[in-house]
């Protein structure tokens, strides 16, 4: 099988955060989400795999990823020109797949299960399609797949009124027979291909959708507040090690990881799951944790951080509690010499003071 990323889109959603690049290579637990979605399909034995790429900060996915060969894997690039919907990009894949079965990863969406038995069972079957499905609570915001007794009945896009809460996540096993049928999907109201529309299509012309459903966490990180959510997931599951040095009277809880080079200086307090990168500087008495992923070379004062993201090469360096925050690499918070706010803030940022 090979394996294909969705990589493009403009992430409006996610502004300010997505102004210098794709929001598939905004950190979770310090790694861009969309490796989350490499190291799922390399577990289903895969390591050819295409990056579809287009909008802001294309360059960046290849500069980031590379031959893949870092990654024990072999990455082609595809460019979509404009985001005209997930069949439109997979149809851009038509020559790459080279008639092999296919799995195909939306660049956003993050799940803990492994699903090596899945994508086993998928290319030894004789289905034309393979979904994963998850229960949400706000259905008409996703695909959704109306199922009975085992049997897929009809897949459709984020309907008004949803006739199950299973939404079609981002992660489809598809077979070849897919092409010919996205040649023939219209555009949606939203003016893209909808994979959905194929989908159903497949399964209306009498062709075989199985599926699995995902009881473990699945997230679509649209949002800021998904991507915290998905942080503090992902963080729950890590296992702690310390390759920092501290000083005295510096207290740890939890599963805590410090990167190389890191300095935890007295007094500081930290109150896992937290991720804390390589060579960064949490000075005396700050506070970090729960749920906080604090990138590489950032320095830290005696401030409070939890819930949060923090890029790399941050400077906090203020008596400050910050919380439910995600704060983009190279950001500088210093404290002002009297009353006065001094801010230097980007096109669409959001802040709370
Ligand atoms: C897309 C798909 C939708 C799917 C969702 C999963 O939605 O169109 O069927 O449920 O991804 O992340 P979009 O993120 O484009 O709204």
């Amino acid at each position: 099988m090979k394996g294909i990323i969705l990589h493009g889109g403009h992430g409006t959603r996610l502004r300010p955060l997505t102004h210098t690049g794709p929001k598939q290579l905004l950190p979770i637990a310090n790694k861009p989400m969309s490796q989350y979605c490499v190291e799922s399909i390399k577990n289903v034995g895969i390591d050819e795999i295409a990056i579809i790429i287009g909008g802001i900060g294309a360059d960046k996915v290849k500069e980031y990823y590379g031959t893949g060969e870092d990654f024990g894997v072999k990455f082609t690039y595809i460019s979509q020109d404009y985001p005209k919907g997930i069949a439109h990009a997979i149809q851009l894949c038509e020559d790459f797949v080279d008639n092999k079965k296919f799995l195909v990863f939306l660049g956003d969406n993050i799940i803990q299960k492994n699903i090596e038995q899945i994508g086993k069972k998928f290319e030894y079957s004789d289905a034309d399609a393979s979904i994963l499905l998850c229960e949400v609570d706000n259905p008409s915001r996703f695909g959704i797949a109306d199922v009975k007794d085992g049997q897929i009945l009809k897949i459709m896009e984020k309907p008004k009124e949803p006739p199950t809460n299973l939404a079609v996540t981002g992660i489809y096993f598809l077979t070849p027979k897919i092409f010919e049928i996205i040649k023939r999907v219209k555009p949606s109201w939203r003016n893209e291909l909808e994979i959905t529309d194929a989908l159903q299509m497949l399964l209306e012309e009498g062709n075989k959708i199985t599926y699995d459903i995902i009881t473990d966490y699945w997230k679509d990180t649209g949002t800021p507040e998904d991507i915290i959510n998905a942080n503090k997931e992902i963080l729950k599951n890590m296992k702690s090690s310390n390759k920092g040095k501290k000083e005295e009277n510096v207290s740890i809880n939890g599963n805590v990881i410090i990167g190389s080079g890191t300095i935890i200086k007295k007094n500081c307090q930290i109150i896992g799951p937290v991720i804390i990168g390589n060579n960064c500087i949490l000075e005396e008495n700050a506070s970090i944790g729960p749920n906080a992923s604090i990138g590489n070379n950032t320095k830290i004062a005696k401030s409070h951080i939890a819930d949060s993201i923090i890029m790399e090469n941050c400077e906090i360096m203020t008596d400050i509690k910050i919380k439910n925050s995600i704060i983009s690499a190279n950001s500088k918070i210093f404290q002002a010499e009297n009353e006065e706010k001094i801010l230097l803030l980007g096109e669409g940022t959001n802040i709370k003071i």
